[in-house]
């Protein structure tokens, strides 16, 4: 296997693709995001963007999102339109193709399969299907691409080998062949339904502590001292990004479609979606404290992106309060370093305004002096509390 090709070069498989290149590989990407490929051809003139042959490759890996739609269900046609794409190419001479999107168990079975294998060609014998779940932490420094264990599974024995043997060529982290697809396919929606409900916990006993004057960073601090037992998670003004907020919505469609309600998880993803508006509660609270209402006021946004450093905007919980804090009559004055389609202010307009939210904790914004302005919502519980001049409100504390 010396040729690799990626479908979507995104937060997953751009990074996938540029390791494979380093590592000796012929690669390959699709990308149908023009501004995307325009700027990929500038920075990575050796990656091959879009060119004829890409599905000719001897490894195929599907690296296309996985949204849910409207009503929180599975919206699976980016991965059925790339694998409408492969199957018109496929060239029966055993490729191996891997799909990386996030995905429930059965879906690789029951969904890419009949597709691939309408191009008359037979898994196991013309070409292979596995599964491999991206773990990637965008922004994470200690864990990437290059060193995150994988976990693998395929529909068949020489498929398994295969990707086995791929990753292992590409990544220092352990990889770990699995009995089945599915177990694969489980493995990723199962990390990330855990930590939606950790990250539920956190979010519910914030509001339990805060209304009972409690500080939870102080408790959490406080329980992190037992040196066992614990997977702690923190409070904040909300989950966001392509994982957290969307992956545990395929488990509960799939287990709802096979009768059982997992309605633990379902509680967990109803208390993380109600953060934005707790969030904003507590900025019509501070401010009431002020005198002043939220109508008419000039509010300061810091931060959009979901999480610290990053430019991801995906189910960032900060679209859902900029919503909500406008329809309170709010002039809105947003500054995000990194994203800066979405500011409009500069960083001393918003320290300037009536309130400021703080809803992404960037590392420049640790350094602001917080010492003047009126009302300060931490939706990250990033600052010292008695840094801040005016009130202050973080969430559960
Ligand atoms: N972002 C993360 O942190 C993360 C982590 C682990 C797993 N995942 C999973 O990985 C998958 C991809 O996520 P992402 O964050 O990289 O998404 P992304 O939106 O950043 O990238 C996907 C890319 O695919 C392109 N694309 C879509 N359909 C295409 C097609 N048919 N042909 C060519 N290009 C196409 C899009 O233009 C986009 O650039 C999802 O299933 C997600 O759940 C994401």
């Amino acid at each position: 296997m010396r040729s690799v090709c990626v479908i979507g070069l995104g937060y997953v498989g751009l990074p996938l693709a540029l390791l494979s290149l380093e590592k000796g590989y012929t690669v390959h990407g699709l990308e149908n995001n023009p501004k995307k490929v325009e700027k990929l051809a500038q920075e990575h003139p050796l990656l091959l963007v879009n060119h004829a042959d890409a599905l000719l490759c001897d490894v195929i890996i599907i690296a296309v999102p996985t949204p849910v739609d409207e009503k929180k269900l599975p919206d699976l046609s980016p991965v059925r339109v790339a694998c409408e794409q492969i199957t018109e190419k496929l060239t029966g001479k055993g490729q191996l193709i891997i799909l990386e999107s996030t995905v429930n168990p059965f879906v690789s079975r029951k969904y890419v399969l009949p597709i691939l294998e309408q191009s008359g060609f037979k898994e196991g014998k013309d070409f292979f299907l596995a599964h491999c779940p991206e773990r990637i932490d965008p922004g994470n420094v200690q864990w990437n691409v290059s060193n995150i264990p994988r976990v693998i599974g395929a529909l068949h024995p020489e498929g398994l080998k295969l990707a086995t043997e791929f990753y292992r060529s590409i990544i220092s982290g352990t990889v770990s062949p699995l009995s089945s697809i599915e177990a694969a396919e489980m493995t990723k929606i199962y990390e990330n339904s855990l930590r939606a409900v950790n990250i539920a916990f956190a979010n519910e006993m914030a509001i339990v502590m805060q209304n009972m004057k409690l500080d939870a960073k102080e408790i959490i601090q406080s329980v992190k001292t037992k040196p066992f037992g614990l997977d702690l998670c923190f409070p904040s003004c909300g989950v966001g990004g392509h994982c957290i907020p969307v992956d545990p919505f395929y488990l509960i469609d799939e287990s709802l479609k096979r009768g059982f309600d997992p309605s633990f998880l379902r509680t967990a993803m109803r208390v993380n979606g109600y953060m934005p508006a707790y969030t904003v509660s507590l900025l019509m609270h501070a401010m009431n404290e002020t005198g002043k209402s939220v109508k008419g006021a000039r509010v300061g946004v810091l931060g959009v992106s979901y999480k610290r450093n990053v430019d991801d905007v995906r189910e960032s919980p900060a679209l859902d309060i900029l919503k909500r804090v406008k329809s309170l009559g709010a002039e809105l004055k947003v500054y995000d370093p990194f994203i800066p389609e979405y500011s409009n202010a500069t960083a001393e307009e918003v320290m300037g305004c009536d309130a400021v939210l703080l809803l992404t904790d960037h590392s420049e914004f640790l350094d602001y002096d917080y010492s003047k302005v009126p009302v300060l919502i931490d939706g990250k519980n990033a600052l010292e509390k008695h840094k801040v001049g005016g009130v202050y409100k973080g969430i559960g504390r």
